[in-house]
C-alpha cells in the first residue's frame, strides 16, 4: 500500500512508526512530517489543510490510503474533498467531525443520545455568559465553543476568574460562542475507539496529564505525558462508558444521516455517578497515541484500512502485555510563547533501549542537527512491565537528552503508582 499520513507531531510520527512496520507498505508519506518522521516516511512540505494540495498528491502518487492526523485537515473538510475524488480516507467526514469542531454540537447530540455529560448552558454573547455566572457562581468550567487548539478550557474556582475567562475566550480563537458547564469531580481518563460507522472496536485507555507542572498544576496544555492501559479505567468502567456515551452517540451520529468513521476519543471523567463524557475528539490524542500504539501487536495498516473500506467487523486487536508512557519534553514557556531553534543532543543515546522510542513532535532537521521547532517537541516513550518500570525507563531516556531550552514534568504516572 501506499500511504499518506497528514500532520507533523508526535502522534503522526508514532502512526508513521506503526505503519512503517507494516508488511504491506509499499510507501509512506507525510505532510508535513518533522525531524524524526523523516527517518520512516518521505516528509513532503504539501499543506495538509489543502483538500487541493493533498487530492494532486495522492493522484500523483498513487496513494491507497490517506491518513488524517490532527482536526484542522477533518474541519477542512480535507476528509470530504478526498472522499469525492475516490481517495481512501481514514479520518470522519466534516459532519462526523463536528463531534470535535464543536462543543454545542455534542452537547445536543448528548441531549438526543441520553450519553451523561456535565450540566451547561451556551452563551453567544459575553453579557449574558456573565450573568449566568454571577447568578451559579464557581466553580464552573468555562469553554470555547470551537477549536481552540486545546486552550479554550477554563476550570474556574471563582466567579471573578470565570468572569476573566469569559472575555478571554471571547477575545481568542474559536470564541464566536462560549459553553458554561457544571465542574465534574473525579478522575478524567481517556478512552479510544476505532469505528466504520457500522462496527465499534475499543482501542484503549489512557491517561493523560493536561496541566504544565508537576502535581497537576500550572496552565492547561495539549497534554505532557501519558500512559496505557490505565488501571483507572476498569473493564467494568469501560464496558459503562460504550453502552452509555459511545454506542448512543455513535447510533444517534448514523441516524442523523452524518455516521462516524475513524478513531474516536472520547475524554471521560470518572464520577461517583459513573462515567459522563467531557469532551469528544475526531482524532487520536496526543501524546495518548505515543504510548498506545507502541503496545499494539496486530499490524495496523489494514484495520486503519478496514476503518475506512467499512469492513471493520471481525478484526480483534492483539496487544503487548505491557504498560507504556509517553514523557513529553516541551520548549521552557509552553503553553506560553517559547523560543524555537535550540539544538538539541543526545537522541540517538536517548533510544539505545529496545524498549524506549524518543517519538519527535516539534523538531527540525538542519544538516545533521535536530532542531526545536515548536512547543512540544519531543516524546519519550517507554515500555515497560508495569508503570513503574517503563516510567523508570523513560526518566533514565531523557537524562540523555542534552536541551538546555527544554522541559518535562517529573512524576507522569503518578496516579497509577
Ligand atoms: P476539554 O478540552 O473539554 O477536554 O477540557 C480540557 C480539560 O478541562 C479536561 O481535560 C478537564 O481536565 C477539564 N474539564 C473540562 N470540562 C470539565 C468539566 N465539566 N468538569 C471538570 N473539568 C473539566
Ligand atoms: N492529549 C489531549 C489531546 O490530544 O487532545
Amino acid at each position: 500500500m501506499r500511504v499518506l499520513v497528514l500532520g507533523g507531531g508526535g502522534r503522526e510520527h508514532a502512526l508513521c512508526w506503526s505503519i512503517a512496520q507494516s508488511p504491506l507498505l509499499e510507501k509512506l508519506y507525510c505532510a508535513p512530517g518533522n525531524a524524526g518522521i523523516a527517518a520512516v516516511a518521505e516528509c513532503t512540505a504539501l499543506d495538509p489543510d489543502s483538500d487541493e494540495a493533498v487530492i494532486a498528491f495522492c493522484q500523483r502518487e498513487s496513494i491507497d490510503l490517506l491518513v488524517i492526523g490532527p482536526e484542522a485537515p477533518l474541519a477542512a473538510g480535507v476528509s470530504d474533498a478526498a472522499r469525492a475524488a475516490d481517495i481512501r480516507v481514514f479520518g470522519p467526514s466534516r459532519a462526523a467531525a463536528m463531534l470535535e469542531i464543536s462543543k454545542t454540537f455534542t452537547k445536543n447530540i448528548c441531549d438526543a443520545s441520553g450519553a451523561p455529560t456535565a450540566a451547561y448552558a451556551a452563551f453567544d454573547l459575553p453579557e449574558d455568559a456573565k450573568a449566568h455566572v454571577r447568578q451559579t457562581g464557581a466553580p464552573i468550567v468555562v469553554k470555547a465553543d470551537g477549536l481552540a487548539a486545546g486552550k479554550g478550557v477554563i476550570v474556574a474556582e471563582t466567579e471573578a476568574d470565570a468572569l476573566a475567562a469569559i472575555d478571554h475566550i471571547f477575545d481568542g480563537p474559536g470564541g464566536a460562542s462560549v459553553v458554561l458547564e457544571e465542574k465534574l469531580m473525579g478522575e478524567e481518563a481517556s478512552f479510544f475507539i476505532l469505528t466504520d460507522g457500522k462496527t465499534i472496536l475499543p482501542l484503549a485507555g489512557a491517561q493523560d496529564h493536561k496541566r504544565a507542572y508537576d502535581g497537576d498544576d500550572g496552565p492547561n496544555t495539549g497534554g505532557m505525558g501519558a500512559y496505557s492501559p490505565t488501571p483507572s479505567l476498569t473493564p467494568m468502567l469501560e464496558q459503562a462508558a460504550l453502552e452509555q456515551i459511545v454506542t448512543p452517540i455513535l447510533t444517534e451520529m448514523t441516524a442523523r444521516g452524518t455516521p462516524y468513521g475513524g478513531i474516536l476519543y472520547v475524554g471521560l471523567m470518572l464520577t461517583a455517578d459513573g462515567p459522563k463524557l467531557i469532551e469528544i475528539n475526531a482524532r487520536f490524542g496526543d501524546p495518548e497515541c505515543q504510548c498506545i500504539l507502541p503496545r499494539l501487536k496486530t499490524d495496523l495498516l489494514p484495520v486503519l484500512a478496514a476503518c475506512a473500506d467499512e469492513t471493520l467487523a471481525g478484526t480483534t486487536l492483539d496487544w503487548r502485555n505491557e504498560t507504556c508512557i509517553t514523557v513529553v519534553m516541551a520548549a521552557k514557556g509552553y503553553p506560553g510563547s517559547y523560543d524555537k531553534g535550540d539544538p538539541i543532543g543526545g537522541l540517538t543515546d536517548a533510544a539505545t533501549d529496545p524498549k524506549v522510542t524518543v517519538f519527535h513532535a516539534g523538531t527540525k532537521a538542519d544538516g545533521d542537527q535536530t532542531l526545536a521547532n515548536g512547543g512540544r517537541v519531543l516524546g519519550i516513550t517507554a515500555l515497560g512491565q508495569d508503570i513503574a518500570e517503563a516510567r523508570s525507563r523513560a526518566y533514565s531516556a531523557i537524562k540523555a537528552i542534552d536541551w538546555p531550552g527544554g522541559f518535562h514534568r517529573t512524576d507522569i504516572g503518578w496516579r497509577a503508582l
